[in-house]
């Protein structure tokens, strides 16, 4: 049992899902996996493991923004010696030609981390995806059928930011999204040499103001899923 996660050795695969909602974890591992167990409820960030296509895979809630998402992340890395992690969650639109529920593999996260800025002494460190976890991606997307584009995010501390157009800069140097946590993963990654990769849906386009619905969000959101579920078997 680590701090925050309380599964005992050996009950987290190396392969772990990460969505930012606890429920979501849940809907994951009831909707796909076979012989669910639930490892951890601390804090109501309920983490579960299973099998998908006869493989062990984990998927646990990390909560909002890389604070939060940091602890969890780091306690899979150093205590329960996860491997392979994918971020799967949502993320506000900046490219207009984005469409709802469109889905994204980010190569790169940019971000405002005030964890990453100070451990790099105020440099900038690129946090950016592992390679054969996004090509792996980007096939079984194209073999699925479900359209995804590579590029990379922004991850941001503040979802209510002081200076409402701050994302325009980021679009126009080419990011294709804004969320929370991607940097925090690449960076810990890296540091335990793990791998990892985020996968986002467009719940929100900020240029046009179009918001998802629940269901859209839903519906396209189980098809990243599925994505990572592929990838996950393969590793
Ligand atoms: N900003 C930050 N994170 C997000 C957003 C957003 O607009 N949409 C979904 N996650």
């Amino acid at each position: 049992m680590s701090l925050h996660i309380a599964a005992q050795p050996g009950e987290i695969a190396d392969v772990v899902l990460l969505p930012g909602d606890p429920l979501r974890a849940k809907h994951i591992a009831e909707t796909y996996l076979q012989d669910v167990r639930c490892y951890t409820q601390v804090r109501g960030m309920f983490g579960f493991t299973g099998t998908y296509r006869g493989r062990r895979i984990s998927v646990q809630g990390t909560g909002m923004g890389i604070p939060s998402s940091g602890i969890y992340i780091h306690e899979l890395l150093a205590d329960y010696g996860a491997r392979t992690l994918m971020r799967v969650g949502t993320c506000g639109g900046v490219q207009p030609d984005l469409q709802l529920g469109d889905v994204l593999l980010a190569i790169a996260a940019c971000h405002d981390s005030a964890i990453n800025l100070p451990r790099f002494g105020g440099a900038t460190y690129a946090p950016c995806a592992d390679f054969s976890l996004l090509k792996a991606a980007h096939d079984a997307a194209l073999a699925k059928g479900i359209p995804v584009r590579v590029g990379p995010i922004f991850s941001t501390d503040a979802f209510y930011h002081e200076e409402p157009d701050y994302w325009r800069k980021w679009a126009a140097y080419g990011v294709l999204a804004i969320e929370m946590e991607a940097a925090g993963l690449y960076t810990l990654a890296a540091k335990f040499g793990a791998r990892a990769l985020a996968l986002l849906t467009v719940s929100d386009v900020i240029p046009t103001e179009a918001r998802a619905t629940t269901e859209q969000r839903q519906s396209a959101f189980m098809h990243m899923v599925e994505i990572a579920l592929e990838v996950g078997a393969g590793v």
